[in-house]
C-alpha cells in the first residue's frame, strides 16, 4: 500500500529528525511536515510542508481531506517545564489536540496513528526504581495529566472503534540535530553544548538527580519499529513504557570527562525543575516492549556520549 504520512509537530526536536528518517523510507514526497511555525531548515525543501495549528479544527479538516494520510504522527504538544509557565495552554495544547486528530483519524479512516507519552505520567507515587507499566500513577505537572489522560483517550478509541493508535513513553531525549523543547532533561543536552564552548556548565538538577533517557537515534528507530510491528503484536493501546539509559548530572559528567578532561559541573540554586524530576522515575521497565515488538536500544551512555561530542563539534 502507497503510504501518505503526515507529521503535525515536525520542527520540534523529535519532529526534526523523524521527518527526515520517515522520507528515506517511504520517499519525500509521501511525508507531510506540519508544523505551526516555519521551518528552519532542508525539511520544506526536501518535500510537503503544511502550516498547521492542531486546534483550528476547519485547518486540520482540510489536511486530512487534501492528503488522506494512511499514517499520522501527532507531535505538538507543551513540555513539562514550559507547561509549568503556561498551565491552561498545555492542557489545551496537549488535550484537544489529540482529541481533534483523533476524532479525524476516524473520519478519514486512517490506519495508524502515533501519539508520543512520556515519563511524566508517573508521580511521586510511583515506584522510582524499573518503575512497570502498570502501578500508581499521580502525576503532577500539567504536562503529566495531559499525557496520563491522552493515554486512557488513546486506548478508549481502541477498545471503542478499533482504530490502531501506537505511543511511547518517552524518557529523556537526548539528541544534536534540533533543540530541545522545553523540558525537564533539557540539561543532559544544554550540558554537551556547554562542554564544548565553555568547559563548564550549570546544571539546574541536583548532582544526584537520576533520570531515565535516551538518544534520539533508539527514540526514532524505537518509534518506527512500534509503527511497523504487526497490530496483532501490539497489546498496550495506552503507552509503552520504554528506556535506554538512566543517570545523573554527576555521572553524565564523570562520562563526558573522559572526552573533556577539565570540564567542571556546577550546581544553580533551587529551579523548579528540581520538583519536576523528583516526582519521576529513575528508571524504567521497558520489558513489555522488548515482549511485544523486540525492543532493544543500542545507545549506552558511553556511546551516546561519544557521538554527541562528535556530532556537536563538527
Ligand atoms: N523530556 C520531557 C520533559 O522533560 C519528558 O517527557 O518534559
Amino acid at each position: 500500500m502507497l503510504e501518505k504520512i503526515v507529521v503535525i509537530g515536525s520542527n520540534g526536536q523529535i519532529g526534526t529528525e523523524l521527518v527526515t528518517e520517515l522520507r528515506k523510507n517511504y520517499g519525500d514526497g509521501n511525508v507531510i511536515a506540519c508544523d505551526i511555525r516555519r521551518p528552519d531548515y532542508d525539511i520544506k525543501n526536501a518535500g510537503p510542508f503544511e502550516f498547521i495549528n492542531v486546534l483550528d479544527k476547519d485547518i486540520l479538516n482540510q489536511l486530512f481531506r487534501k492528503y488522506k494520510p494512511t499514517q499520522v504522527y501527532l507531535l505538538a504538544a507543551l513540555l513539562s517545564a514550559t507547561g509549568e509557565q503556561n498551565p491552561k495552554l498545555a492542557w489545551d495544547l496537549n488535550m484537544n489536540g489529540l482529541l481533534n486528530v483523533l476524532e479525524l483519524a476516524l473520519e478519514y479512516k486512517t490506519a495508524r496513528l502515533y501519539w508520543p507519552s512520556s515519563i511524566a505520567v508517573f508521580g511521586p507515587n510511583s515506584p522510582k526504581d524499573k518503575t512497570p507499566q502498570y502501578c500508581i500513577m499521580d502525576p503532577n505537572t500539567v504536562y503529566g495529566i495531559s499525557k496520563l489522560a491522552g493515554e486512557r483517550w488513546c486506548e478508549y478509541y481502541f477498545q471503542r472503534y478499533g482504530l490502531d493508535i501506537r505511543s511511547i513513553r518517552y524518557p529523556g531525549l537526548i539528541s544534536w540535530k534540533a533543540a530541545p523543547g522545553g523540558g525537564t532533561t533539557d540539561y543532559a543536552i544544554h550540558i554537551f553544548h556547554d562542554a564544548l564552548k565553555k568547559g563548564s556548565y550549570q546544571s539546574f538538577l541536583s548532582a544526584d538527580t537520576e533520570l531515565p533517557m535516551m538518544y534520539m537515534d533508539d527514540a526514532i528507530r524505537g518509534t518506527i519499529e512500534l509503527m511497523d510491528a504487526p497490530k496483532e503484536k501490539i497489546n498496550i493501546r495506552s503507552s509503552y513504557n520504554l528506556t535506554g539509559m538512566s543517570f545523573t548530572p554527576e555521572v553524565l559528567a564523570e562520562e563526558i570527562r573522559k572526552h573533556i578532561p577539565n570540564f567542571k559541573l556546577g550546581y544553580t540554586e533551587y529551579d523548579q525543575r528540581q520538583a519536576i524530576a523528583a516526582s519521576w522515575p529513575k528508571s524504567i521497565n521497558d520489558s513489555q516492549a522488548q515482549q511485544d515488538w523486540n525492543w532493544k536500544p543500542e545507545f549506552n551512555l558511553s556511546k551516546m556520549t561519544v557521538d554527541m561530542l562528535i556530532n556537536l563539534k563538527k
